[in-house]
């Protein structure tokens, strides 16, 4: 089967980059969403910028599945470091995503997606595999080439590559209070978003192979010592063409 990706970012900025790759572009506009149809190399693409939430990402993977028939999706965004060593910069990839907010008890465990008798859902292999192979290609090359060498000290970048469980709820992760919490119960996940989950279970019901790509913005502490704003433009823009350029060379 011909492969049509779907791209999703969290943040509109975190794809401006992506949507510039693309070549034979058209927009089509869908529930107040924008989905940039083309190619990257000879590789069919629609990009999205999935809003932010569980439930806008729903609704906006859904559409990619739905309505433009992706046969994969790739998320790409920003995340916050919750396992010990991970740093500004790095780079998680999903092996497994959990909803940390999710809690229909005591009809069912803690965290148990109700209906589909699971608690986790696994990105798919290949997808996984070939985002890590473009990422350590990259890495290999030296992070300058991704985001220049004013952004490498501004945030004082030398990234490395995990690959792990990803947690996503509907709250931005920001007290030392809530980010323990999470660990306490769910101690392999390496980071907290907002969206990785709710998408994985659409894939999962549709059926559609997906990988999570996640950028360490901040340490989901009382530590901003990052500028969110700034960290997307500068730094998650960069990486997220960088990654996903090099990962269409893999298809
Ligand atoms: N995305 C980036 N950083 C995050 C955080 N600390 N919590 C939730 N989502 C995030």
């Amino acid at each position: 089967m011909t492969r049509n990706i779907g791209i999703l970012g969290a943040m509109a900025q975190e794809i401006d980059e992506v949507k510039a790759l693309l070549t034979e572009k058209t927009t089509v506009k869908i529930a107040n969403r924008e989905f940039v149809v083309g190619k990257i190399g000879n590789v069919r693409c629609v990009v999205a910028f999935s809003k932010w939430g569980k439930v806008a990402a729903t609704i906006t993977a859904t559409l990619l599945i739905q309505e433009f028939a992706v046969t994969d999706l790739i998320f790409i965004g920003t995340a916050g470091a919750l396992a010990d060593g991970l740093k500004v910069g790095d780079i998680v990839i999903s092996k497994c995503l959990v909803q940390h907010d999710l809690d229909a008890r005591p009809i069912i465990s803690r965290f148990e997606l109700p209906l589909l008798n699971r608690t986790y859902v696994n990105s798919d292999p290949e997808l996984t595999d070939l985002a890590g192979k473009a990422v350590k290609r990259l890495l290999e090359r030296g992070v300058e080439h991704m985001v220049g060498e004013e952004a490498v000290k501004e945030f004082n970048l030398a990234p490395t590559l995990h690959f792990g469980d990803i947690a996503s709820g509907d709250q931005f992760i920001n007290s030392n209070e809530k980010r323990e919490e999470i660990l306490s119960l769910l101690p392999d996940v390496l980071c907290v978003e907002m969206e990785g989950a709710a998408v994985a279970q659409v894939c999962l019901e549709f059926n559609t192979p997906f990988t999570v790509i996640r950028t360490i913005s901040d340490t989901a502490d009382h530590n901003a010592r990052v500028d969110f704003g700034k960290f997307i433009v500068e730094v998650a823009n960069a990486y997220s063409r960088a990654i996903i350029s090099e990962m269409f060379q893999l298809f």
